[in-house]
């Protein structure tokens, strides 16, 4: 194994096993405590750029991870005889010395899911008749240029041994920025069942004013609950374009 040094970023693309059509490039949070520090969890957040790349990314960083993706997608069907058709997800390090591939994952990540599927514009369905078809070449898939900002909620002593079985409850959960996950519902009350428990989604021209939405919307959830406050502020994103201007200096 080799250590890598860098900034983590997710490039997820749509596939029909021929034909990629590549999301916003999204990057996630995996520590449990703001400043990335504490255990791994599946991603306690995550953030996107209005114009679909991140600002410690070249453009050659991010064209080599959607030629990464299209020759994985290619060499599924070379080595498989099977055309991969669905979402193929690339976990990306952007190092001193260019792009690393860390993980494959053939579904969506959660929650970059989050942040991209809300900015989509082209129907979904209509993307995935094409995917299904072989036929990702005929379809414009737009999505629309804002930023986003995504964070979760998650449990009180998350990852490790999280509270499970208290109540969440909020105003405005029902409204569309708002996604549950670990949760199950018992009359008309949420119960929290012991992992990321809810999400909320800013989404704006202005990061900043994303995460600004993210922010309040998630702070007025009210459970055994807490969330990372630093996720998308302009200080933790300066710390991140610092690190790689160090990195390849
Ligand atoms: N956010 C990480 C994953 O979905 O695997």
């Amino acid at each position: 194994e080799e250590k890598l040094v860098g900034e983590e970023f997710s490039l997820m693309s749509f596939c029909d096993g021929e034909h990629c059509v590549h999301m916003p490039v999204v990057q996630d949070h995996k520590r449990a405590f703001e400043g990335d520090v504490g255990p791994n969890t599946g991603g306690m957040g995550t953030y996107s750029f209005a114009n679909h790349s991140l600002p410690f990314l070249s453009d050659k960083d991010l064209s080599d991870a959607q030629k990464t993706n299209e020759k994985v997608a290619k060499e599924l069907y070379n080595v498989t005889g099977t055309k991969f058709k669905g979402f193929l997800y690339g976990g990306f390090m952007a190092t001193k010395s260019g792009i690393k591939v860390i993980e494959y994952n053939a579904r969506l990540g959660d929650p970059e899911a989050i942040n991209v599927l809300s900015l989509l514009k082209t129907d979904f369905f209509d993307i995935c008749s094409h995917i299904v078809e072989g036929s990702l070449k005929n379809i414009n898939i737009e999505f629309e240029l804002c930023a986003t900002v995504c964070k979760y909620a998650v449990p009180n002593g998350y990852p490790d041994n999280p509270e499970k079985g208290f109540i969440v409850s909020g105003d405005n959960m029902e409204a569309s920025n708002f996604f549950f996950a670990a949760v199950q519902k018992d009359g008309n009350r949420i119960v929290a069942t012991g992992s990321r428990t809810v999400a909320c989604v800013g989404i704006d021209k202005e990061i900043s004013e994303a995460e600004q939405k993210a922010e309040a919307g998630i702070s007025q959830v009210v459970g055994n609950l807490f969330h990372r406050k630093d996720i998308g502020t302009t200080a933790l994103i300066q710390k991140r374009i610092e690190n790689m201007k160090r990195l390849r200096q």
